[in-house]
């Protein structure tokens, strides 16, 4: 029988975090570095199928569908790094409010919050969380008044999905600062959640604060099937999947793209509310030979386990030029 959930969160609070207004609400995107930033577009819009917003030498901003002014910054980069992960609070008062949290966690970099004077503005600042990820929290953010979904092209990023060698201490941060609620755990990952959606963020036990995984959200099981065929079509296997995970209920393909990043594409991932019974590692098992409610998938490949370790985090408080 599955036991109760045990938090990280030194309190032991399995809710959704120490403080109301210092919550998080989304994710909206990430940056990356990439080493050859033309065929990189080619690849994200072409085959993965975001559309560019905004273009300046160096950078290449890229939306879904959804409303987010955009989900993927594309930067060149002598080689390929995680720049920045983007978290979206309701406004200025929780910005403040995390800020000043985030200020006791005596953390090595923490910026003030001010008007932002990047694509999709806004008013927010960067840090340094205590493993070096570059996060940024943010609202006032420009959002797209034709947002919705269309067949065969992600609405946004899904989730983001980082290796950690401590994985309770840094889930603890993330509940203790930025209100977020651990909704699951197995013996390899902690689930986070901030909105109705089951996870946006999830730790994955391992030895260095690298990239595990980033998933965009289909809007629908045929379009991650067309969109894999379409990744085999131009050059990338599945390297695991098509499956269904357990905790979130996600329909799954993953592939590893361009400078060894891994992506995914998911659809029908679970929406929670208050009352969902969150679970530990003894209720997340499965049969011997099994890692996906399927037991269809491909993988995962040692080359995509491979990939999931290369792609760490730049140094310093990310900002793009210019
Ligand atoms: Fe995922």
């Amino acid at each position: 029988m599955a036991k109760s959930l045990k938090s990280p969160n030194k309190g032991g609070t399995a809710g959704r975090g120490s403080g109301k207004s210092t919550r998080v609400y989304g994710l909206r995107g990430v940056d990356l570095g990439v080493t050859d930033l033309k065929s990189r577009v080619r690849f994200y819009t072409d085959i993965w199928r975001l559309a560019p917003v905004v273009e300046h030498p160096g950078s290449v901003y890229l939306r879904g569908t959804g409303p987010y002014h955009h989900v993927l910054g594309l930067h060149a980069r002598p080689r390929a790094d995680l720049l920045r992960i983007d978290l979206t609070a309701p406004g200025k008062a929780e910005i403040n409010a995390i800020h000043a949290s985030l200020k006791k966690a005596s953390l090595a970099e923490l910026e003030k919050p001010a008007s932002i004077n990047e694509p999709g503005g806004g008013y927010g600042f960067g840090f340094k969380d205590p493993e070096g990820r570059t996060i940024r929290i943010l609202a006032g953010d420009k959002r797209h008044a034709d947002a919705g979904t269309r067949a065969d092209r992600p609405i946004g990023l899904a989730h983001v999905v980082l290796n950690s060698a401590d994985v309770d201490a840094i889930s603890g941060f993330y509940v203790e600062h930025l209100g977020f609620r651990v909704i699951d755990q197995t013996r390899m990952m902690t689930f986070l959640c901030c909105n109705e959606q089951h996870h946006v963020l999830a730790f994955a036990r391992g030895t260095a604060p690298t990239l595990n995984h980033l998933a965009f959200e289909m809007p629908d099981i045929d379009s991650v099937m067309r969109g894999a065929g379409r990744l085999r079509d131009g050059g990338f296997a599945i390297e695991w999947g098509v499956g269904r995970h357990g905790p979130g209920n996600n329909v799954f393909a993953y592939f590893v793209g361009p400078d060894d990043a891994v992506i995914e594409y998911t659809a029908e991932i679970e929406r929670v509310g208050k009352s969902y019974k969150s679970r530990g590692p003894e209720h997340w098992t499965w049969p011997p030979g099994r890692m996906d409610q399927w037991g269809i998938a491909i993988g995962p490949t040692d080359r995509m386990k491979q990939a999931q370790q290369r792609i760490a985090f730049a140094p310093g408080i990310f900002h793009p030029a210019g």
